[in-house]
């Protein structure tokens, strides 16, 4: 780990790599080292670095109009709304932009509670939401370590992962909203077993409790799909994302069925930033890319490589789903992501102390996962002690 600098409060971890450009799947620093980034800035850079698309996309707008806010119209804001709902699963065509993922999970989770006059809501053990007091009040393990408020602004109930019975008893008559990640993504990678999402979509119509999936890591075709949703068949009620929808302009937003979007009026909701000219102009690039250079096929493909190649080595078995993977390793995950960052590759860590995650670009190759491949094999036991 590097030191932070001196006036930066020293609240992360850092990595000793200090990246000055990117191209494609690689991050370089100013002695020219070149890094194949197989962890995208925790899943961010879904179109790589420098995409010509996004690249063009944001400077024409930052010509055209830098910045207004949600007190106007505007044209471009109107075509990333369609975009967004397009790509979006059925039913779910209205879309309220923020600026992160925290954010998007906060106005989810007050659009739940404020539409059912509930006070009560299910969460996930091992899930993460984000930071913010509501966010951070539904990520598991949170209170103990760095919540920091003195009380959660509402009740919340933790269920064990995978247990369809636990989820049936929690998601009550006081249930407002059952939040959960499609895949679990800072959990490591930890996909459900099939037949969970569809058993918490019936443990809320059941209820009469809405379903929030926080896609802001396994959206916007992480998982080989537009959104987990998607690809697991699930209809919520919210959806959430952030991350690669921007490709690493900072940006969330809150997809949400025309039922619940009805009952919203002027001033329910609101930011100064989210919806902003350069953040719509790079989500329907993003979004027009992943479409056009048919990078969902892509996901599928490389994940389905990933599984076949890289098991081996420290790797015991790969879990997760498209370009969402963890890696289980036999020792400790954080030996093998720093003997792979010596062969210059950056892989990432999750809670799981034996999982590593990869989250690369959309537009991973076969090359690098060759790379990769190639790298695991030379990591022995006793080279990793
Ligand atoms: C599933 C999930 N939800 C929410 C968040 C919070 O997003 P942000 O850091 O943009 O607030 C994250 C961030 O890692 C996440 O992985």
């Amino acid at each position: 780990m590097t030191a932070m600098h001196a006036q930066l409060t020293e609240v992360y971890p850092m990595l000793p790599f200090v990246p000055v450009s990117g191209t494609g799947v690689y991050i370089q620093d100013e002695a020219g080292r070149r890094v194949l980034d197989l962890y995208g800035g925790h899943a961010v850079a879904a179109l790589g670095y420098g995409h010509p698309r996004l690249v063009a996309a944001l400077s024409s707008q930052a010509q055209q109009l830098y910045f207004q806010s949600n007190a106007v119209n505007l044209k471009i804001r109107d075509a990333a709304a369609d975009r967004v709902a397009g790509f979006a699963p059925e039913g779910l065509d209205r879309v309220f932009f923020v600026n992160s993922g925290a954010e998007a999970n906060e106005n989810a989770l007050r659009i739940a509670l404020r539409a059912t006059a509930r006070p009560k809501v299910v969460a996930i053990e091992h899930g993460f939401h984000g930071r913010s007091a509501a966010a951070a009040a539904v990520t598991w393990g949170s209170k103990d370590r760095w919540y920091g408020f003195p009380r959660t602004p509402m009740d919340v109930v933790f269920v064990p992962r995978d247990d369809a019975a636990a989820l049936e008893a929690a998601v009550d008559a006081q249930t407002a909203a059952l939040i959960i990640e499609p895949v679990q993504g800072l959990a490591g990678a930890y996909d459900f077993a099939p037949g969970y999402l569809a058993a918490a979509r019936s443990a809320c119509d059941r209820a009469g409790a809405l379903l929030i999936l926080d896609e802001v890591q396994s959206g916007v075709g992480r998982l080989g799909a537009p959104f987990g949703a998607t690809l697991y068949g699930i209809r919520p009620d919210l959806l959430t994302t952030a991350k690669g929808l921007g490709g690493g302009f900072p940006c969330g937003a809150v997809i949400m069925t025309q039922d619940l979007a009805k009952d919203l009026k002027a001033g329910d909701l609101g930011t100064t930033f989210g919806g902003g000219p350069l953040a719509c102009a790079v989500i329907e690039a993003v979004i027009e890319t992943i479409e056009s250079e048919h990078l969902l096929e892509n996901v599928r493909t490389m994940s389905a490589l990933i599984r076949e190649r890289c098991p081996r080595g420290p790797v015991e078995l790969i879990r997760g789903a498209g370009l969402l993977l963890g890696l289980k390793t036999r020792v400790k995950a954080t030996l093998v992501r720093d003997a792979l960052l010596a062969r210059d590759i950056l892989v990432g860590t999750s809670a799981d102390p034996h999982v590593l995650r990869l989250l690369p670009p959309l537009i991973l190759e076969a090359q690098h996962i060759d790379r990769l491949a190639h790298a695991l094999e030379e990591l022995t036991d006793a080279s990793l002690q």
